[in-house]
């Protein structure tokens, strides 16, 4: 996976970079997410000097837990399944304790016709024929993401059909049961993707699928949306930084790496010569570096096919959770409201009640061109269509900005557009002399995940071990 490709630039030039301090390193990782993080701590495990390079003024990229208007809030990423090994690991090596997500009681579900219905259970309380068609859908997905090896999605035997298609068209093409394809569409467009079904292809469906075990498991909540870390999510990054004392240097985007076969020279707060360079930032970002000589033009091309989701998570505090009270799980579902999921996200050691919803793509954009007044008074709207009028009366009120955030730009990952998986395949992984580019978004098991960004700083520590005996 390590390819040279030469003729595209300048060639590394020290002197374009070197003005000041030069510190040297045998790894330099760009980016303290956890995927840079892991590999980070792995490489100093095994006795190589590391150093972290980081923009922003804190650790945990997408992981975020802060306490906002005196309410403790899980910005970024929260919760974890029981077939993410790898993150699972991680958490029980850091020694940090688990809880379950609240899930007594019952969901509540808004169909087609505008009903309100509560229900026990995962099936959503849809017309007998609606209920036969996603389970038939299902059923198919499932096939499709066990025959799929989520690290080569285009070595499916059906990738070249399911990656000319979109996820829509390809449900349009199984059913005329609008309601069936509207909530087997939401499971991974608004709810994973966070891009409409039309906007990625079937591939990358069957892709996320595969990645969470089974398209099943996405479907229930109480699989994919199981567990929280005491706490909050961020004390895995916040752990693993305590295992890197005086490696990781906050605040120093890096704006230039200059690179040949022999290694690299990289530019932040100051400059760093390394053997390696690990560029654990999402796909988007990746440009925002120069590299000199510039990458090959496929590979950068092949990041413009990849595109951020768009979601708001909402986090909506009240002064206890009163729908419990209602028997009420605080797990709600409808395709055809503003807020397409909302859930339970009470604190373990809160009495207060708090509420987590999401408004994804066509959805938030329309919410985010209206005044956050205007906004909150939708989203209110919309939880006490799900809970009742009590829903109308937060105590705190808080909106996840990452599309905002320079460092992000969307919400929760990158996906390809159309075509791209096929089009780009191993590309995706590969190496361009010493860089090597890794974060959750090009992860196969855990593709979008934590999981997924931990397995990746596994793996690529263990690579670039390998090359260093
Ligand atoms: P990540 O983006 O975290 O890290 C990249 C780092 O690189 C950042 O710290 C950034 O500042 C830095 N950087 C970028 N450019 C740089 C430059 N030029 N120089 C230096 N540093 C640079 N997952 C999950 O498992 N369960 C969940 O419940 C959720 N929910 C969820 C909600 C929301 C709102 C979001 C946004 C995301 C999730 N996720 C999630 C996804 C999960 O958070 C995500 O997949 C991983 O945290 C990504 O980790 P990475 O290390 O791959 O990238």
């Amino acid at each position: 996976m390590n390819s040279t490709r030469r003729g595209y630039g300048r060639g590394r030039d020290d002197n374009d970079l070197v003005n000041g301090e030069v510190e040297e390193t045998d790894v330099v990782v760009i980016g303290a997410g956890v995927s840079g993080l892991v590999t980070a701590v792995r490489l100093r495990e095994a006795g190589q000097r590391v150093v972290v390079l980081e923009a922003r003024d804190r650790v945990g990229g997408r992981l975020l837990t802060e306490t906002v208007g005196g309410v403790r809030l899980e910005i970024g990423g929260q919760w974890v399944s029981p077939d993410q090994t790898a993150v699972l690991a991680l958490i029980d090596e850091l020694g940090l304790p688990t809880f379950a997500r609240y899930r007594a009681g019952e969901s509540v579900y808004i169909g087609r016709d505008g009903v309100r219905r509560t229900f026990a259970g995962e099936a959503f309380p849809v017309p007998a024929t609606t209920a036969a068609e996603v389970d038939r859908l299902t059923a198919e997905l499932d096939a499709l993401a066990a025959a799929m090896d989520p690290l080569a999605p285009w070595d499916h035997p059906d990738a070249d059909a399911l990656d000319r298609i979109s996820f829509a068209a390809w449900l349009e093409a199984r059913t005329d049961d609008l309601e069936a394809r509207d909530n087997v569409g939401l499971y991974i467009g608004p709810a994973m993707l966070t891009k409409p079904a039309h906007a990625f292809s079937a591939l990358t469906a069957v892709l996320m699928a595969a990645s969470a075990g089974a398209f099943s498991h996405l479907v229930d909540a109480d699989f994919i949306l199981d567990r929280r870390v005491v706490g909050g999510l961020q004390k895995v990054p916040l752990r693993l930084a305590d295992r890197l004392p005086g490696a990781i240097r906050l605040n120093s985007p890096v704006t230039e790496v200059a690179w040949d076969e022999d290694g690299a020279t990289t530019k932040a707060d100051k400059v760093y010569k390394s053997r390696q360079v690990v560029v654990a930032v999402p796909p988007t970002l990746v440009d925002r570096i120069r590299f000199a000589p510039a990458l090959p033009p496929v590979h950068r091309q092949m990041r413009q096919h990849q595109s951020f989701g768009m979601v708001i998570k909402l986090h909506v505090t009240y002064d206890r959770p009163f729908w419990r009270e209602q028997g009420l799980s605080g797990t709600a579902f409808s395709p055809y409201r503003v807020v397409h999921e909302a859930y339970d996200n009470c604190n373990e050691d809160d009495p207060r009640g708090i509420l987590v919803g999401f408004v994804s793509d066509t959805r938030a954009d329309r919410l985010l061109t209206l005044t956050p007044e205007a906004r909150q008074a939708e989203v209110l709207d919309a939880l006490a269509g799900y809970y009742g009028a009590e829903a109308q009366h937060p105590i705190a009120y808080y909106e996840s900005p990452w599309a905002a955030d320079e460092w992000t730009g969307g919400a929760f990952g990158t996906s390809f557009d159309i075509g791209g998986l096929t089009r780009y395949n191993s590309l995706l992984r590969e190496d361009v002399g010493p860089l090597a580019f890794i974060s959750s978004d090009i992860a196969g098991l855990g593709f979008l995940h934590v999981d997924g960004a931990v397995r990746m700083g596994e793996s690529t520590a263990a690579r670039l071990l390998g090359r260093a005996r």
